[in-house]
């Protein structure tokens, strides 16, 4: 199992460092267009192989795509991060091009690849690969649900007073401030619905602090946030590397699904050797409905930027 991951800053280190200490790919190629950067954060990462315990093989790159070749599966976090006070959204000007970019020399060298898109805005960077790479739709993820889910949990459990393995509980929609549908309905507590334990309001409060997740992080570090993205991305990757078969919502492209076309956004679906293998439609109350309606607004908006 090859993975490359495409951009050597803070979350491309990441995803590298969290795939290769599950110990499950043979090999992880890190590249980056800065000089000799990936190379270095490719061999730091590797002389925590005898402490972290894992065989991967990280190997850093510069710009040289003829070493991803043969990738099962392409990671994409190369662009501009956000900077404090930004939206997600204003990164779309420098980040198409660069995504756009990249995913083509991905495929050219990696024909049979799967992407998982992180770069922001990220529901449109993924529609924009759609457009673009030729790769069947099965084949494109975004990653964001499955970090705004993460990031529910921890919110639902500092509000439950309990420990996150007690807690589940997901995120659908787009992967932005107003976007995020955190389905607090099914929410729950060992099956039991977290309304049992905490107030609505408190229940509101937590579905506003997953919302503003990412940004609460870019003001306190001053850029995005790294590790649970890497985390995050290497559960997307181990899912599919080993056949889990695991539900995670992940931006995809809808054809007809919640009543949705010709649009990537966050909805659950099964993660295995085929990605996305099936898009699990939930029974939506009207709320939610009118929830993830407003979201595909906002991600059409977006996508509506794009030159294609
Ligand atoms: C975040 O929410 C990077 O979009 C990512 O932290």
């Amino acid at each position: 199992m090859k993975v490359t991951v495409v951009g050597a800053g803070a979350v491309g280190a990441s995803c590298a460092e969290y795939i290769a200490i599950k110990n499950f790919a043979s090999e992880v190629v890190l590249l980056d267009i800065k000089e000799g950067f990936a190379e270095g954060k490719a061999m730091d990462l590797m002389q925590t192989a005898s402490l972290n315990g894992f065989d991967t093989k990280i190997t850093g790159v510069t710009n040289d795509y003829s070493k991803t070749a043969g990738s099962d599966i392409c990671v994409i976090t190369s662009g501009i991060p956000r900077k404090p006070g930004m939206t997600r959204e204003e990164l779309i000007g420098i980040n198409a091009g660069i995504v756009k970019d990249v995913s083509s020399n991905l495929v050219k060298n990696s024909p049979k690849t799967i992407i998982i898109v992180v770069s922001n805005p990220m529901d449109t960077m993924a529609y924009l690969v759609h457009k673009t790479s030729g790769l069947a739709k099965n084949k494109i993820i975004g990653m964001g649900g499955a970090l705004d889910s993460a990031r529910f949990k921890y919110r639902l459990a500092e509000a439950l007073d309990a420990p996150i393995s007690d807690v589940d509980g997901m995120v659908i929609g787009g992967h932005s401030d107003t976007g995020m549908v955190p389905l607090t309905r099914l929410a729950s507590r060992n099956s039991v619905p977290v309304s049992k334990f905490i107030s609505e309001e408190r229940l509101n409060q937590v579905m506003e602090d997953t919302k503003v997740g990412g940004a609460t992080l870019t003001k306190l570090l001053g850029t995005s946030a790294w590790y649970a993205p890497g985390a995050a991305v290497s559960a997307l990757v181990q899912s599919i590397a080993c056949d889990q078969k695991k539900m995670f919502p992940c931006s995809v492209m809808l054809d007809g699904e919640y009543g949705m076309k010709d649009i990537c956004i966050g909805a659950p679906v099964i993660l295995g050797r085929n990605g996305i293998e099936k898009i699990v439609e939930l029974e939506l109350n009207d709320a939610e409905k009118e929830n993830m309606k407003e979201s595909a607004e906002g991600v059409r908006s977006v996508n509506d930027l794009l030159e294609l």
